[in-house]
């Protein structure tokens, strides 16, 4: 066991480490990433067990609260999220203040940051009671925020949860249903969309659970720290990048540059190969291996046609077989395939990093509670080396 307390002290050396990729910032029990095996494990499960036979919601609970379900406790959690899917009125009327243009991931954060106004007694989280409410309160009403971010931006009415339907289904029925026309999905796209969120569920480290352990650090609430957390998802090297994979697959399609006009432009560093790379992964992703095989399970199986699937394989193929990229051990990632599925359920690209976040939730909320149970947590205070100017006189503005 290593001695937390002895490594925390203070020894006058800073280490320079810009981008932390050889820094750790805390420790944890949650999820173990093996880069150069392609390993996962959420609390030492593996990422293919949990895939094959798991829920995205008994893979959250076993996440949020260490171990899986029985029977019972997973039934208790599903009707405590049901209890849980519609917003305040208060909230609902947040979403007539946003453009119908305002991106649904600005709607997402701002929203979940809100729930704090209308839930004060879970500012404070001191019980494992009061744990459970907030956490059934943000996994259940972030799938009603989604859905409802994206109805606003098409003029749509808001269709409220119906908590018959399984959470995916829920969601689905959302997003799609019209009134008087409820959308139902097959059971392969129900499984698509459970699987899709449970490969997305946590990953340790990454730059958004960080966010949500520095902003938790200052002891700030659980809405506010998961919504920092949606607010550095969204940039395009973290959850924007299964945004960028299928723009770059549609300019492929149309034409605008072939397979190989664009593996040159990225060897000469014009472009980057959206979904290709890890910080962590240095032979290959173990999601990506899986979404690869649901991609194509999907496709077959509700006949669904998108061309974009065998763009991606080819670009893939070429990729891994060029040295740039095994010189730089650079492979398809998850978010590489992870839109393929997404269009195939009908889900706009500019809700591409909302399906992230919401598959995201329950790690965020693990990593919160991890840190705010530990009585060793410290404020996050990274160092910075000085490179400014040397000291001068101020000077009086008619001299300037
Ligand atoms: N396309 C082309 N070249 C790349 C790519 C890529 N996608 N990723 C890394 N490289 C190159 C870099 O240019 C660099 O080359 P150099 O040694 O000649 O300078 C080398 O590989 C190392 O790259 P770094 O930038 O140091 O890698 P880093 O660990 O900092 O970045 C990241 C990781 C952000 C994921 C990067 O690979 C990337 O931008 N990928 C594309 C965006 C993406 O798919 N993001 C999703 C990540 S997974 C997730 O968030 C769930």
């Amino acid at each position: 066991a290593i001695d937390i307390r002895a490594l925390r002290k203070d020894t006058g050396h800073i280490t320079y480490d810009p981008g932390f990729g050889n820094t750790g910032a805390c420790s944890s029990a949650i999820t173990f990433v093996d880069g150069e095996n392609g390993i996962l494990r959420y609390r030492g499960y593996s990422i293919e067990e949990l895939a094959a036979n798991s829920s995205f919601i008994e893979t959250a609970y076993m996440l949020i609260f260490g171990a899986l379900p029985t029977r019972e406790e997973r039934q208790q959690f599903r009707d405590l999220l049901s209890d849980q899917e519609l917003l305040h009125e208060g909230l609902r009327h947040h979403f007539d203040g946003f453009p119908s243009a305002g991106h649904p991931m600005a709607i997402l954060s701002a929203v979940i940051n809100a729930m704090g106004c209308y839930h004060p007694d879970l500012l404070e989280i001191e019980t494992d009671e009061e744990f459970l409410r907030a956490t059934a309160k943000i996994i259940s009403k972030v799938r009603t925020i989604a859905t409802w971010s994206f109805r606003k931006g098409q003029g749509l009415p808001f269709m409220y949860p119906d908590p018959k339907l399984s959470y995916c289904r829920n969601f689905l029925h959302m997003m799609h249903s019209i009134p008087y026309k409820q959308f139902d999905p097959t059971d392969e796209q129900e499984r698509a969309l459970s699987l899709f969120f449970l490969l997305h569920a946590d990953h340790e480290q990454n730059c958004s659970c960080s966010t949500v352990r520095m902003v938790q650090s200052t002891e700030a609430n659980l809405f506010a720290s998961v919504s920092a957390g949606i607010c550095a998802l969204w940039g395009r090297l973290h959850g924007g990048a299964n945004a960028g994979v299928v723009t770059m697959l549609e300019q492929i399609r149309d034409g605008e540059a072939s397979i190989s006009e664009y593996i040159e432009r990225v060897k000469k560093k014009e472009l980057k190969l959206m979904g290709f790379g890890h910080r962590i992964y240095k032979s290959f992703d173990p999601r990506a291996k899986i979404l690869r095989k649901a991609a194509h399970e999907m496709l077959e199986s509700t006949g669904y046609q998108d061309p974009m699937l065998d763009i991606a394989l080819e670009l893939a193929d070429v990729a891994m077989n060029d040295e740039y990229f095994t010189e730089r051990k650079l492979y398809p990632n998850v978010d590489f395939y992870s839109g393929i599925i997404l269009r195939a359920l009908g889900i706009p690209v500019n809700m591409f990093p909302v399906m992230f976040a919401i598959g995201r939730m329950p790690g965020w909320i693990a990593h919160w509670h991890e840190a705010h149970a530990d009585s060793t947590t410290r404020i996050h205070r990274p160092r910075q080396i000085y490179i400014g100017d040397t000291p001068r006189p101020y000077i009086p503005i008619d001299k300037r």
